[in-house]
Parts: structure tokens; C-alpha cells; sequence
């Protein structure tokens, strides 16, 4: 079995000061994006649970991966009433072209479809609801990949609310050569807002007017400039106190490409959004020409031809 494990850009992250148990609360618009890692598996008589195999020298392929962690999961979990139809075990493969550690959510995404593709290669018939609690318990940003292509996700980023596609077509991904992990961020955020424990609040106090939503469905119809205009990050100032050189990159990209660029997630990647492919690929050349540093045109919400979507 083929699989495409997508990308995501968070369009826009509002975070509030930290739950009892240590959670942001956080309302985001996310929206999956052309830039897919591929996942092969293969089922077999012959071997008792899942191993992985990857072509990326940097990631575990133990137990601490999605990936594997999916398949345990999905296995211990309640009503095994597909048990007995399936092998045992098998082999998954996993060619990773998503950055990691760049805010673009590839392991959330691996995790993800490895619950669905399992999902379908035992015959287990869960739908993306059932499915959605396991997903949570791999991390706050697997439930999203579920759903797709564009959710808000709400919550510590596990409660999915499906929104329309934005109008806007097409992103710049700008790809910094550093990994940044996210507890860090959210650590920062933390100092530099001064939530501290001693200090308790309503949560209402604590997070009001930053998790206020707009109107999203007037978002989703709006041109690129006009969309750039509106997008936050919160995660941006802390993760530019933990890499001060994003926020010089982001500078001279914005100086560059005449255009606001913002951070997805907790970073490292920079986008940029476009209603025209054209003025998207010129605008990836100037920064990959002026800056130095990866850039990649991607489509929002492309469909994702893989085998979870042949009948
Ligand atoms: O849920 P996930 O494992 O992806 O989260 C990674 C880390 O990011 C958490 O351990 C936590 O430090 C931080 N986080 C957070 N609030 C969120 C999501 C993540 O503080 N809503």
C-alpha cells in the first residue's frame, strides 16, 4: 500500500497562557500543503508487528516514531473484531521529503496515515471519528491529518472543525536548514509572557482577546495580499527569541519578495501565500537566488492520489 502523508502550514495561530496540564489552549487554521512524505507498507505472514525503515539518517525508526507507535495503538486498542482477519505483523517504509523539526508537521502526518492505512489494510472500518481520540494520544497536531484538507483545530490542537479550502492557491514554503523543537517555543512563550504559576488567572483573563475568532468563512474567500494581512502567529516572538536568525531571515524575505511572510507552527518554516502560480515560482527564485536558503512553491489543500482514495 501507497501512501501520501501531506504536509501542513498553520494559516494562522493564536495560543493562549497554559492549562493545568501544561497544554496550550490554541485556536489555528491549518491547512495541508503539496509536500508529501511517502509511507509504504506490506503486510506479512511471516513477522510479528510493524518495523520501519526510513531513508532519512537522522530519524528514529523505533518505537519513538508515529509510525510505529500508530500501529501499536491501533492494535491494543479497544474492539479488536478485525483481529482475527489480519497477518500479524509487517514492514513499513518511509521516505521522508518533509522537513523535520520545521513546524510542518511531517511526523504528525506519518502517524496520522499510518492509523488510516492500517485502518483499511485490516478491514477495521473506524471512521476518522473513532480513529480521532488514538490520534490525539500521538500528539496535539495528529487528529488534524485525520480530516483535512483545512480545519480549525481547537483545543491543545486535537478538537477539528472542518472550514472551506482558502481561495488562495499557492504557498511559498521558505525551508531554513535549522530544526527547531516545539517545547522549546512553548517554553519561551511562557517566560515571555510572564504566566507564571504564581501568578493564576481566569483562563478567560489569561486568554482573551488572543483566542477570539474571526470570521472564518469570510477568511476563506479572501485574496492572498489581503489574507497575508490578517494572519498571526504567537508562537513567532518566542521562536524568534530561540532563533534570532529567522527573524533576520524573515526581514529580508519580506524586503525580498515585497510581501508579508509568517511562520507555520513552531517554525522553522517562513511561508508566503499567492493567488498566481506564476508570481509563486518568481518569488521562490528571488529567495533562493538572494537568501541562500530552500524555498518551495506548494499547493494548498491539493488532493491526495494515494491508495487510501481508490476504493
Ligand atoms: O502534542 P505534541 O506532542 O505535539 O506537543 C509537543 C509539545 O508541545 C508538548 O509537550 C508541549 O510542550 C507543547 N504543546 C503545548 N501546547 C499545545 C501543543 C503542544 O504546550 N497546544
Amino acid at each position: 500500500m501507497r501512501l501520501l502523508a501531506p504536509a501542513k502550514i498553520n494559516l494562522h495561530l493564536r495560543v493562549g497562557s497554559p492549562r493545568a496540564d501544561g497544554f496550550h489552549p490554541l485556536v489555528t487554521w491549518m491547512c495541508t500543503v503539496s509536500l508529501f512524505d511517502e509511507l509504504y507498507l506490506e503486510e506479512s505472514q511471516s513477522v510479528v508487528g510493524w518495523s520501519l525503515t526510513s531513508n532519512h539518517a537522522d530519524l528514529a525508526c523505533d518505537q519513538s516514531n508515529l509510525v510505529l507507535k500508530a500501529a501499536i495503538l491501533l492494535e491494543t486498542a479497544a474492539g479488536r473484531k478485525w483481529e482475527k482477519r489480519r497477518p500479524p505483523g509487517g514492514v513499513a517504509a518511509l521516505h521522508k521529503r518533509i522537513p523535520i523539526g520545521a513546524g510542518l508537521g511531517g511526523g504528525s502526518s506519518d502517524g496520522a496515515r499510518m492509523l488510516l492505512g492500517l485502518n483499511r489494510l485490516w478491514d477495521a472500518g473506524l471512521s476518522a471519528e473513532e480513529l480521532s481520540p488514538l490520534a490525539a494520544q500521538l500528539g496535539s497536531d495528529v487528529p488534524f491529518f485525520l480530516f483535512g484538507p483545512s480545519n480549525i483545530c481547537r483545543g491543545r490542537g486535537e478538537i477539528v472543525a472542518p472550514i472551506a479550502k482558502p481561495a488562495v492557491r499557492w504557498a511559498i514554503l521558505i525551508l531554513p536548514s535549522q530544526a527547531i523543537a516545539t517545547p522549546g517555543v512553548y517554553k519561551r512563550l511562557d517566560l515571555l509572557n510572564d504566566w507564571s504559576v504564581n501568578k493564576p488567572r481566569s483562563d478567560d483573563e489569561n486568554n482573551e482577546p488572543r483566542l477570539r475568532e474571526p470570521d472564518w468563512t469570510n477568511w476563506t474567500l479572501l485574496p492572498a495580499q489581503q489574507l497575508l494581512t490578517m494572519l498571526v502567529n504567537d508562537l513567532e516572538p518566542p521562536a524568534f527569541d530561540v532563533a534570532p536568525e529567522l527573524a533576520y531571515l524573515r526581514d529580508t524575505a519580506e524586503q525580498v519578495i515585497q510581501r508579508v511572510v509568517r511562520m507555520s507552527g513552531s517554525g522553522s518554516t517562513l511561508f508566503s501565500l499567492f493567488d498566481q502560480l506564476p508570481e509563486a515560482q518568481a518569488a521562490a527564485k528571488e529567495i533562493k537566488e538572494n537568501l541562500s536558503v530552500g524555498a518551495q512553491v506548494v499547493e494548498l489543500a491539493p488532493d491526495i492520489n494515494d491508495d487510501l482514495n481508490k476504493t
